[in-house]
């Protein structure tokens, strides 16, 4: 199987620019799975509720999700990739994860990072793996990574490939990500973005570095920290089914969760 990401600086508030952008990158490219960043078509440092209500889609309706469904079709693939949804007067940081045949399937972030709060509502819909060519994908969105629960939930049900779309500011997460592989024995797709934005005042840089990682923790593919960028690599999604770490040792089965239950429910 082959997956892979799109690394770029997407222009703030300019959606057509930014699909334009991704379309051009994707000229091609073939692969099974593609992952995009967090809000790769919408940018990230939104000034105001009403700047990205604007541009906000419902999901599986309007130009984010028609651009992905082309993209899937056209390619025969899968397409995961984040967006500003508006359900009602609620507006979500989301990611979708959208099918050949058009279907597509929701994540909302559920752990919204800092100024994030001002403007979206948390995620309400559970973390659970969903099927495609017979391997179990889950998305996750950016500032999740900091959370090991996320993945070790996902883990316990069965998820082979991490899909992680991100905007990364803070300078750990490429290198974390290390530890999640290798504690859950799964693969993961990073996905993260390029590029310097502005708004009032507050800037942000985002750190690259894209990386796919095996569930052995070897690094399969890392793009530069400023560079646009497509990546493709193969995989054995097989590899990460086998939760062995010696002859001895086993990730699931070894837990031992009457020690930590109660605490981790707190
Ligand atoms: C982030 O969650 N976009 C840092």
């Amino acid at each position: 199987m082959n997956i892979g990401f799109v690394q770029f600086a997407p222009k703030l508030g300019d959606v057509d620019s930014n699909l334009r952008m991704v379309d051009k990158m994707l000229e091609g490219i073939s692969a099974d799975v593609i992952v995009l960043p967090e809000l790769f078509a919408t940018g990230y440092l939104f000034p105001s509720i009403e700047f990205i209500e604007n541009i906000a889609e419902s999901a599986g309706d309007g130009p984010i999700y028609s651009a992905m469904a082309k993209w899937s079709k056209e390619k025969n693939c899968l397409i995961t990739g984040g967006f500003p949804e508006i359900d009602g007067d609620k507006v979500y940081n989301s990611a979708m994860a959208v099918f050949p045949d058009g279907r597509f399937i929701l994540y909302r972030k559920i752990h919204l990072f800092d100024s994030e709060k001002l403007f979206f509502e948390s995620g309400d819909i559970r973390l659970k793996p969903f099927q495609f060519r017979g391997v179990k994908f889950a998305m996750l969105i950016c500032f999740d990574w900091i959370f090991p629960e996320t993945y070790r939930v996902l883990m316990l049900q069965g998820t082979q490939v991490i899909l992680h779309s991100t905007n990364l500011v803070l300078p750990y997460c490429q290198m974390a990500s290390f530890a999640r592989a290798v504690e859950n024995r799964m693969f993961i797709v990073l996905a993260n973005r390029t590029g310097t934005e502005s708004t009032d005042g507050n800037e942000l840089n985002f750190t690259g570095g894209s990386i796919i990682y095996s569930p052995n923790g070897e690094i399969l593919i890392q793009s530069s920290d400023s560079e646009s960028a497509v990546e493709i690599v193969e995989i054995d999604p097989d590899d990460a089914v086998d939760k062995n770490v010696t002859g001895r040792n086993n990730l699931i089965t070894d837990r031992r969760p009457e020690f930590y239950k109660k605490l981790c429910e707190k």
